[in-house]
């Protein structure tokens, strides 16, 4: 059973004002493009969050297209429809509450690394998908970044590596896996695609030390931290954070990250 500290409830607010906008919006705005909406009627945005795909599919799309969000966090859900997304759904994989073939397009936008099974998530989304439509995901490429591995090193010393990896294993359990883009590739076509397209994306991403720390403060890291750590550690980590932060880096700091998109078609 999932804990408390896996879901996005929390995070959901700093999710959408913070990390939507430098890190989620364009390869959400590049999924959408490789996903050729066309004349599609019906889209699933699946993991939506606080809606950034799915919004983007409503403004690449006609007015008559209906386009759906489904997740897990029901805040992520509030920001969502605040956000102007009209049809959210509270669900998750690998069971989509919808009849086979109902969607023209279906896209999952860094969700599959979150499932245990993402051979069965995969499977369920091609099962909602119409013959004929397309399947898009996108999942974080393996560029390391130094202010990323310095936080996971201040993280390590206050909880301890190993119980921070085994947290992260069980909320992330493929995220390592899906960085090598063949894997993408070869779980599309295991769950019956054809024309299997394959995009690298790199981005640079540019933001104060403050949003830095903010976003990492919303990771599912900092969440199982958060709640099992002594308070008066949790302070101290902080402080340690953000001593180390701007001691170290000039602020802004400056990054890349790479993602891949992967879209397939059903027979
Ligand atoms: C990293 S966030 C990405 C959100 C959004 N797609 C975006 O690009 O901003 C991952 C999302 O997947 C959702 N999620 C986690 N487990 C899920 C599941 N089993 N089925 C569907 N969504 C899930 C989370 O609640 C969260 O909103």
């Amino acid at each position: 059973m999932a804990q408390a500290w896996q879901s996005y409830d929390s995070g959901a607010q700093s999710h959408d004002r913070l990390a939507v906008p430098s890190l989620f919006a364009q390869p959400a705005k590049d999924l959408v493009e490789a996903l050729d909406l066309g004349a599609a009627s019906a889209v699933l945005d699946v993991g939506s969050g606080s809606g950034i795909a799915a919004l983007t599919a409503s403004q690449s799309s006609g007015p008559a297209t209906v386009v759906v969000g489904i997740d897990p966090s029901f805040e992520m859900l509030r920001v969502a429809r605040g956000n102007g997304l009209r049809c959210v759904v509270s669900g998750a994989l690998p069971h989509l509450p919808f009849c086979a073939n109902s969607f023209d397009r279906v896209l999952a936008s860094f969700v599959l690394s979150h499932l245990t099974s993402y051979e069965a998530a995969l499977v369920e989304m091609v099962r909602v998908l119409r013959p004929g439509g397309k399947l898009g995901v996108t999942a974080w490429g393996g560029v390391r970044n130094e202010f990323r591995e310095r936080w996971q090193s201040i993280a390590d010393s206050f909880a301890g590596r190993e119980a921070l990896g085994a947290a992260v294993d069980e909320a992330l359990p493929w995220e390592p896996w899906f960085e090598e883009p063949g894997h993408l590739e070869s779980a599309l076509q295991a769950a019956g695609l054809n024309r299997v397209a394959l995009h690298h994306k790199q981005y640079t991403v540019r933001m104060s030390i403050a949003d830095f720390l903010a976003i990492r403060d919303g990771s599912i890291q900092a969440r199982f931290m958060r709640q099992t750590l002594d308070p008066e550690r949790w302070k101290q980590f902080n402080a340690t954070l953000a001593a180390e932060f701007y001691t170290s880096f000039s602020d802004p700091i400056e990054h890349e990250r790479d993602v891949h998109i992967a879209i397939g078609t059903k027979p």
